[in-house]
């Protein structure tokens, strides 16, 4: 009986082992330098030419927000990829949405104010810029096809930063949606809510 407790002790030792396989050797810890790399930093660019796996960004107007005639998309794509899941816009809005909101609010309220009038924190206490950032509730921008919110996200507009390094294509989609619930929200026809929605709003329409 010790014998074979014995045994199975020294075979448990061995199975497990002390071998460390690749887990000990040299690598590049992030933002350390490296002996490796004549120019002594660890963090490299991509080698020309390559695209990571499933970075692929062809000239599909998804990414482009443009059809093959130049023209702003008007129509949201039909699939997006929002946090990890795919999503289609057409059937599940409303997660759209969510996502939209949660992004607007990080990374442009505090200029264009959380119902979009322009009207955010830093705009109202002191961002001094060659023009304020604009309100999203003007005819013109009404009428804009939805492909031109996400034009101004990736490619920034007069004053206003490119978001692109800050959203992804799909988020961008996601937040020019809330614009639009946004532009919605200020300027809804009473006459497509509800009868027992508009009997709310007192009369006034
Ligand atoms: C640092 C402040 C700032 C942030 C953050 C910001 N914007 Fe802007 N945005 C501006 C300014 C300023 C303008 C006006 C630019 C001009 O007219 O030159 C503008 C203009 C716009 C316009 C109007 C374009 C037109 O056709 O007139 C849209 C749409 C817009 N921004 C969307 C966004 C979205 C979406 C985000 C978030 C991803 C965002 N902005 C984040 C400052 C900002």
């Amino acid at each position: 009986m010790k014998l074979r407790s014995l045994a199975m002790v020294a075979a448990g030792l061995a199975l497990a082992g002390c071998h460390t396989d690749m887990w000990v050797q040299p690598r590049v810890k992030n933002y350390q330098p490296s002996e490796f790399f004549a120019d002594k930093s660890g963090a490299r660019t991509p080698p020309a030419g390559t695209v990571p796996r499933g970075k692929a960004r062809t000239d599909d107007p998804k990414y482009t927000g443009r059809t093959a005639d130049g023209k702003l998309v008007a129509e949201l794509p039909a699939m997006l990829t929002l946090d990890g899941l795919a999503v289609d816009t057409r059937t599940d809005l409303a997660k759209v949405l969510r996502v939209g909101k949660d992004r607007f609010t990080a990374q442009c309220s505090h200029c264009h104010g959380a119902a979009g009038d322009g009207q955010g924190m830093i705009t109202k206490r002191g961002l001094v810029l060659r023009r304020p950032p604009a309100s999203y509730h003007t005819d013109r921008l009404r009428k804009m096809p939805i492909g031109h919110f996400y034009d101004v996200m990736t490619n920034g507009f007069g004053t206003m930063y490119s978001a692109k390094d800050r959203l992804d294509p799909d988020e961008r989609w996601a937040v020019a949606a809330y614009i639009r619930a946004l532009q919605f929200s200020q300027a809804a026809d009473p006459s497509l809510l509800p009868a027992e929605e508009r009997a709310k709003l007192g009369g006034a329409n």
